[in-house]
């Protein structure tokens, strides 16, 4: 099988890279990205890069028919990946989440490919009140990337996908240690402070649900839908990711952090506005579809894993909020420094 993956060096790709080549042993894995956070590693011990057999380097709005020759399935990733660089560039998110995407999957379906999975995301129910969302629910977006998700699986939806099966995973919040991690995600935000500053502040009151998965079981995920056969879920299959289980309160994650990293106290402003950004989700059509890829990382090995993952690596910043390890400070970087554009083009070239 030929799995091409798109965003395969952000903070997802490099751990199912490592997942599809243990699981997959007889797979040939493909990477395509255009390195925006390439430098941005959390591992001393190898570039997550050498787990590809073939790396392209491209954008996607420019992906040439060429690529996705005698491909099997094609995992797309790539993607303005998070609210705040959404909201500071909505329309180039729109250009790559949603046109990108439409245009990759139907380069896919002419070129034979069986298989494309979009990472799509819970953040689609926005303010979805204390009953878990299901995948019937109407979505409510309140940012450009929801709406990118939500634009592009409609989309997929109407379009004529030929033989392609297609599956959006709407993923719950990522969290865990990886190569090239993210401290913009809240469980690995709450870890990074704690070891850092010994403090974790909750802007909100606490009260805000979020559903969470270890990015080790989204890539697990992923792996089940590159070879979901149509009978599980149909040709096109829009899904949530993630586990009944997972779904807590901003305030319960800070004193789970708190307990694992002694003397860490925790501070919840009582009094903040509510935060909309509230939802609980229901993964159990997840559950009965796939049921030997369902999640099975706990709470405590994820904070386990990111407490050893950070210390291994000698974090200590306690102003990792202006790091880049914060993707949108990684993107400013680039922009004010020259390098790239406001449309997320390289302008510079290995200076
Ligand atoms: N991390 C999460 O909490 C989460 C949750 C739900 C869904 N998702 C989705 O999963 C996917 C992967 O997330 P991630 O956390 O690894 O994101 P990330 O931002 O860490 O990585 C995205 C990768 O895509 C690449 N990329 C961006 N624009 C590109 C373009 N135009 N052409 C080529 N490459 C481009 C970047 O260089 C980067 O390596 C995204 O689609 C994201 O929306 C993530």
């Amino acid at each position: 099988m030929r799995i091409l993956i798109t965003g395969n060096a952000g903070y997802v790709g490099p751990v199912l890279v490592g997942h599809l080549r243990r699981s997959m042993p007889d797979a040939a894995v493909m990477g395509v990205d255009t390195g925006l956070f390439a430098h941005c590693l959390t591992t001393r011990r190898q570039l997550p890069e050498v787990g590809v057999h073939v790396q392209h380097h491209a954008d996607v709005r420019d992906v040439s028919p060429a690529l996705l020759e005698g491909v099997d399935a094609v995992v797309h990733l790539a993607a303005v990946s998070n609210d705040p660089m959404g909201n500071r560039f909505s329309a180039v998110t729109a250009e790559i989440n949603r046109d990108a995407s439409v245009r990759l999957a139907l380069a896919a379906r002419d070129a034979g490919v069986k298989h494309f999975v979009f990472a799509s995301s819970c953040s689609v129910y926005g303010a979805g009140g204390d009953a878990p969302r299901t995948e019937r629910d109407e979505v409510n977006p309140l940012t450009a990337y929801a709406s990118s998700k939500v634009d592009t699986e409609r989309a997929l939806a109407d379009a004529d996908l030929g033989g392609l099966v297609v599956t959006c995973l709407r993923f719950a919040t990522a969290c865990g240690m990886a190569p090239r991690l993210r401290l913009d995600l809240v469980l690995n935000d709450f870890v990074a402070s704690a070891l850092a500053t010994g403090e974790i502040v909750v802007l909100s009151d606490g009260s805000p649900w979020r559903p969470l998965i270890h990015v080790a079981d989204m890539a697990r995920a992923i792996e089940w839908a590159v070879r979901r056969p149509v009978s599980a879920g149909g040709p096109l299959l829009v899904v949530n990711a993630g586990s009944n289980e997972w779904n807590y309160r901003v305030s319960d994650l800070a004193e789970a952090v708190a307990a694992a990293v002694p003397g860490t106290t925790v501070s919840i402003n009582r009094n903040a506005a509510p935060d909309k950004r509230s939802y609980r989700v229901d993964f159990s059509l997840f559950g009965a579809l796939a049921p030997e890829h369902r999640p099975v990382v706990g709470l405590p090995a994820a904070i386990d894993g990111l407490v050893n993952g950070l210390r291994e690596i000698g974090f200590a910043n306690a102003d990792f909020r202006n790091s880049p390890l914060m993707r949108l400070k990684t993107l400013e970087a680039h922009i004010g420094e020259g390098r790239l554009s406001e449309e997320l083009r390289w302008k510079v070239f290995g200076a």
